[in-house]
Protein backbone atom coordinates (compact mmCIF):
# COMPACT_ATOMS: atom_id res chain seq x y z
CA UNK A 1 0.00 0.00 0.00
CA UNK A 2 1.15 2.94 -0.81
CA UNK A 3 1.56 6.65 1.57
CA UNK A 4 3.02 9.32 2.57
CA UNK A 5 5.19 9.66 6.05
CA UNK A 6 5.84 13.35 6.48
CA UNK A 7 8.29 14.68 9.21
CA UNK A 8 7.17 17.70 10.06
CA UNK A 9 10.05 19.61 13.01
CA UNK A 10 11.95 22.82 13.56
CA UNK A 11 15.16 22.98 11.57
CA UNK A 12 17.72 20.85 13.08
CA UNK A 13 15.54 18.64 15.01
CA UNK A 14 16.56 15.63 12.77
CA UNK A 15 14.03 14.99 9.89
CA UNK A 16 16.53 14.55 7.69
CA UNK A 17 18.56 11.83 9.22
CA UNK A 18 15.86 10.20 9.89
CA UNK A 19 13.83 10.50 7.34
CA UNK A 20 17.11 9.46 4.92
CA UNK A 21 17.36 6.41 7.90
CA UNK A 22 13.83 5.43 7.25
CA UNK A 23 14.13 5.59 3.43
CA UNK A 24 17.01 3.49 3.30
CA UNK A 25 15.31 0.72 5.45
CA UNK A 26 12.65 0.96 2.59
CA UNK A 27 14.76 0.59 -0.20
CA UNK A 28 16.50 -2.25 1.50
CA UNK A 29 13.20 -4.30 1.27
CA UNK A 30 13.02 -3.07 -2.14
CA UNK A 31 9.89 -1.11 -2.00
CA UNK A 32 9.09 1.95 -4.69
CA UNK A 33 10.10 4.83 -2.64
CA UNK A 34 10.85 8.48 -2.76
CA UNK A 35 12.44 11.12 -0.28
CA UNK A 36 11.73 14.70 -0.83
CA UNK A 37 13.30 17.08 1.78
CA UNK A 38 13.10 20.12 2.29
CA UNK A 39 16.99 21.85 2.10
CA UNK A 40 17.19 19.79 -1.34
CA UNK A 41 13.63 20.74 -2.65
CA UNK A 42 14.65 24.36 -1.80
CA UNK A 43 17.76 23.75 -3.86
CA UNK A 44 16.29 21.89 -7.00
CA UNK A 45 12.56 22.65 -7.08
CA UNK A 46 11.22 25.56 -4.75
CA UNK A 47 14.38 28.11 -5.88
CA UNK A 48 11.64 31.26 -6.48
CA UNK A 49 10.02 30.90 -2.83
CA UNK A 50 10.93 32.60 0.47
CA UNK A 51 10.24 31.65 3.54
CA UNK A 52 7.22 33.76 4.29
CA UNK A 53 4.15 32.06 5.45
CA UNK A 54 2.73 32.68 1.79
CA UNK A 55 5.51 31.01 0.54
CA UNK A 56 5.55 28.47 2.88
CA UNK A 57 2.23 27.38 2.42
CA UNK A 58 2.89 26.71 -1.30
CA UNK A 59 6.31 24.75 -0.47
CA UNK A 60 4.26 22.36 1.32
CA UNK A 61 1.23 22.40 -0.86
CA UNK A 62 3.82 21.79 -3.78
CA UNK A 63 5.07 18.82 -2.05
CA UNK A 64 1.87 17.22 -0.75
CA UNK A 65 0.44 17.55 -4.57
CA UNK A 66 3.56 15.71 -5.72
CA UNK A 67 3.21 13.13 -2.55
CA UNK A 68 -0.60 12.09 -3.75
CA UNK A 69 0.97 11.64 -7.13
CA UNK A 70 3.69 9.51 -5.93
CA UNK A 71 1.61 7.55 -4.36
CA UNK A 72 -0.91 7.49 -7.23
CA UNK A 73 1.59 5.32 -9.22
CA UNK A 74 2.98 3.40 -6.06
CA UNK A 75 5.29 5.19 -4.86
CA UNK A 76 5.55 5.94 -1.20
CA UNK A 77 6.74 9.78 -0.78
CA UNK A 78 8.67 9.91 2.21
CA UNK A 79 8.72 14.13 3.10
CA UNK A 80 11.14 16.03 5.57
CA UNK A 81 10.37 19.67 6.00
CA UNK A 82 9.52 22.28 8.37
CA UNK A 83 6.19 22.79 7.22
CA UNK A 84 5.38 25.17 10.29
CA UNK A 85 1.44 25.46 9.73
CA UNK A 86 -1.05 23.57 10.89
CA UNK A 87 -3.82 24.43 8.04
CA UNK A 88 -1.62 23.45 5.30
CA UNK A 89 -0.61 20.18 7.08
CA UNK A 90 -4.28 19.70 7.45
CA UNK A 91 -4.85 20.28 3.98
CA UNK A 92 -2.26 17.98 2.95
CA UNK A 93 -3.90 15.11 5.23
CA UNK A 94 -7.21 15.58 3.39
CA UNK A 95 -6.42 15.24 -0.17
CA UNK A 96 -2.98 12.82 0.22
CA UNK A 97 -5.20 10.24 2.39
CA UNK A 98 -2.71 7.84 3.62
CA UNK A 99 -1.40 10.60 5.45
CA UNK A 100 1.13 9.70 8.38
CA UNK A 101 2.38 12.68 10.15
CA UNK A 102 5.61 12.15 12.09
CA UNK A 103 6.66 14.90 14.47
CA UNK A 104 10.06 15.07 15.20
CA UNK A 105 10.23 16.77 18.27
CA UNK A 106 12.92 18.82 20.28
CA UNK A 107 13.36 21.46 22.63
CA UNK A 108 13.99 24.68 21.29
CA UNK A 109 16.75 25.35 24.09
CA UNK A 110 18.35 21.99 22.66
CA UNK A 111 18.44 23.10 19.22
CA UNK A 112 19.89 26.02 19.77
CA UNK A 113 22.79 24.51 21.62
CA UNK A 114 23.04 21.55 18.91
CA UNK A 115 22.89 24.98 15.76
CA UNK A 116 24.79 22.21 13.45
CA UNK A 117 24.21 24.50 10.33
CA UNK A 118 24.96 27.75 12.85
CA UNK A 119 21.47 28.96 11.57
CA UNK A 120 19.83 29.39 15.16
CA UNK A 121 23.22 31.84 16.13
CA UNK A 122 22.08 33.74 13.01
CA UNK A 123 18.83 34.50 13.84
CA UNK A 124 19.39 35.38 17.25
CA UNK A 125 21.32 38.14 15.78
CA UNK A 126 18.75 38.97 13.36
CA UNK A 127 20.84 37.78 10.14
CA UNK A 128 18.17 35.37 9.01
CA UNK A 129 14.76 36.90 8.89
CA UNK A 130 11.37 34.90 9.84
CA UNK A 131 13.67 31.91 11.07
CA UNK A 132 11.46 29.34 12.84
CA UNK A 133 11.29 29.18 16.17
CA UNK A 134 13.04 32.42 16.65
CA UNK A 135 11.35 34.89 14.69
CA UNK A 136 8.63 33.04 12.76
CA UNK A 137 5.90 30.21 14.32
CA UNK A 138 5.72 26.52 14.81
CA UNK A 139 2.38 25.58 15.27
CA UNK A 140 2.48 22.18 16.85
CA UNK A 141 0.89 19.29 15.61
CA UNK A 142 -2.13 17.83 17.16
CA UNK A 143 -2.81 14.80 15.93
CA UNK A 144 0.61 13.27 14.82
CA UNK A 145 0.55 9.18 14.06
CA UNK A 146 4.34 9.27 15.33
CA UNK A 147 6.16 11.10 17.92
CA UNK A 148 9.97 10.96 18.19
CA UNK A 149 12.25 12.49 20.32
CA UNK A 150 15.07 13.50 19.35
CA UNK A 151 16.71 14.61 22.87
CA UNK A 152 16.24 11.59 24.44
CA UNK A 153 16.70 9.20 21.55
CA UNK A 154 19.16 7.60 19.75
CA UNK A 155 19.16 8.64 15.42
CA UNK A 156 18.32 4.46 15.37
CA UNK A 157 15.94 4.14 18.21
CA UNK A 158 13.50 7.03 16.55
CA UNK A 159 14.38 4.89 13.17
CA UNK A 160 12.72 1.93 14.76
CA UNK A 161 9.48 3.96 16.65
CA UNK A 162 8.77 4.83 12.88
CA UNK A 163 9.13 1.81 11.10
CA UNK A 164 6.96 -0.35 14.34
CA UNK A 165 4.18 2.14 13.55
CA UNK A 166 4.63 2.08 9.77
CA UNK A 167 4.78 -2.27 10.50
CA UNK A 168 2.11 -2.28 13.08
CA UNK A 169 -0.59 -0.53 11.16
CA UNK A 170 0.34 -2.88 7.96
CA UNK A 171 1.90 -0.07 5.89
CA UNK A 172 4.62 -2.50 5.38
S1 LIG B 1 9.21 24.99 5.07
O1 LIG B 1 8.83 25.90 6.18
O2 LIG B 1 8.60 23.64 5.24
O3 LIG B 1 8.90 25.57 3.75
O4 LIG B 1 10.80 24.82 5.22
P1 LIG B 1 11.73 23.78 4.44
O5 LIG B 1 11.42 23.79 2.98
O6 LIG B 1 11.67 22.46 5.14
O7 LIG B 1 13.19 24.39 4.58
C1 LIG B 1 13.84 24.37 5.79
C2 LIG B 1 15.37 24.48 5.62
O8 LIG B 1 15.73 25.77 5.13
C3 LIG B 1 16.82 26.31 5.88
N1 LIG B 1 16.38 27.65 6.27
C4 LIG B 1 15.38 28.00 7.11
N2 LIG B 1 14.57 27.28 7.91
C5 LIG B 1 13.63 27.95 8.63
N3 LIG B 1 13.46 29.29 8.61
C6 LIG B 1 14.24 30.04 7.83
N4 LIG B 1 14.08 31.37 7.79
C7 LIG B 1 15.27 29.39 7.04
N5 LIG B 1 16.21 29.86 6.17
C8 LIG B 1 16.87 28.79 5.72
C9 LIG B 1 17.14 25.37 7.00
O9 LIG B 1 18.39 24.79 6.70
C10 LIG B 1 16.04 24.30 6.96
O10 LIG B 1 16.59 22.98 6.96
P2 LIG B 1 16.31 21.90 8.12
O11 LIG B 1 16.66 20.60 7.47
O12 LIG B 1 14.87 21.97 8.53
O13 LIG B 1 17.27 22.27 9.19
Amino acid sequence: MSFTLWFTGLSGAGKSSISARVYEEMIKCNFAVELLDGDIIRTNFAQDLTFSKEHRDINVKRIGFISKLLNKHGVISIVAMISPYAEVREQNRQTIGNYIEVFVECPLDVLKKRDTKGLYGKAEKGLIKNFTGISDPYELPTQPEVVVRTDHESLEESVAIVMDYLKENNYI
